[in-house]
């Protein structure tokens, strides 16, 4: 059998599902771009990439070399192809303005460019996170574009995928029909798909959540997580096994691969964020890629892809995964 690449895949796209040429086009301009990220981030410390910069982002948290290089080389390599009205970034306080000198399209792209860089300095795996929504009509026209044209629920989004930089390199990804996967080749330099019709198990024996903040959880977190410890003699009738990589990638792409619970929830050391994760750029993208692989993402209380954005970079408490313990844990919100 022939090797379908992700050009190949694209391409079939258009022709079973209208996929239109410039969202396949971004899709590609995506792909390269997570392909120099990869190399960047393989080479470590022999690429005198590793280590902090002195800046901070809008989130407070103190840039890596890595998250600021792979921001640049995503906003270079989407800036000029007239595909994009616009991006926004975890990096960047405000939307990226394309710049005058290139046509604008119809797209807005929203990323994370390097999720989970704490792991970078320990050579544990991290990732790309994006997003694509249609840009509003005339938004921008005249002038600049504002942030009010990215506000838009995640049930909107056109595509949504991830990069992921660990022992291989693949790229995941739902064009809204289902979602594929796509290992780097690194001698012929293409992604080649091989993982198609992703399906997350409906029932679990695995959760993920970051249990250093249980003094800080609310009631029916509590309660969920004690329930999931107390194992077979425990309310749930079985024993559960625990996982964190720290980067929200990496935790999701073992999720899709064998199944399992993701949560980071809303938590009271800072009150006035809901949660750690960030709706457009983490949480939608993700949230997306999950229900589309038959999988279930909320923030205790709905669906994560209904809600209205409000800000950029707003918050939101995320439990994701396979179904019934999604259903239960946000049941036990209800209550
Ligand atoms: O982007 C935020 C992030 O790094 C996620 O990738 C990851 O899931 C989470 O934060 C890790 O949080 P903590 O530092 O609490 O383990
Ligand atoms: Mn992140």
């Amino acid at each position: 059998m022939s090797r379908v690449t992700l050009s190949r895949y694209l391409i079939e796209q258009t022709r079973s599902h209208n996929t239109p040429a410039d969202l396949r086009f971004l899709i590609e301009v995506v792909a390269r771009a997570c392909k120099a990220i990869s190399h960047q981030v393989s080479k470590g410390a022999l690429g005198g990439v590793l280590g902090s910069m002195e800046t901070e982002n809008v989130q407070g948290e103190v840039q890596k070399k890595l998250d600021v290089l792979s921001n640049e080389i995503l906003l270079e390599a989407n800036e000029w192809g007239g595909h994009l009205a616009g991006m926004a970034s975890e990096e960047m306080d405000n939307a990226y303005q394309i710049p005058g000198r290139y046509p604008k399209g119809a797209y807005l792209l929203v990323f994370d460019p390097l999720d989970g860089s704490s792991n970078i300095d320990v050579n544990v795996s991290v990732g790309t996170i994006f997003s694509v929504l249609r840009c509003p009509e005339r938004n921008g026209e005249n002038g600049d574009l504002g942030e009010d044209a990215f506000l838009q629920p995640g049930t909107r989004q056109v595509a949504a995928g991830y990069a992921i930089y660990g022992p291989q390199t693949m790229l995941m990804l739902t064009l809204g029909n289902g979602v594929k996967g796509f290992t780097l080749d690194r001698e012929l330099g293409s992604f080649v798909l091989t993982h198609d019709n992703i399906k997350v198990p409906e029932t679990t024996q695995e959760f993920a959540i970051n249990m250093s903040n249980q003094r800080h959880w609310e009631p029916p977190v509590t309660r969920y997580v004690e329930e999931l410890l107390a194992g077979k003699t425990g309310p749930l009738g079985k024993d559960y096994n625990m996982r964190w990589v720290a980067a929200m990638v990496a935790d999701v792409h073992r999720i899709l691969t064998r199944g399992g619970l993701f949560m980071y929830p809303r938590d009271s050391r800072e009150p006035e964020k809901p949660g750690k994760l960030r709706l457009m750029y983490e949480a939608n993208p993700m949230s997306f890629i999950i229900e589309q692989a038959g999988g279930a993402s909320t923030n205790g209380v709905q669906r994560i892809l209904d809600i209205q954005p409000t800000s950029l970079h707003q918050r939101v408490a995320v439990f994701l995964g396979s179904k019934e313990e999604v259903e239960r844990v946000t049941a036990y919100h209800q209550n």
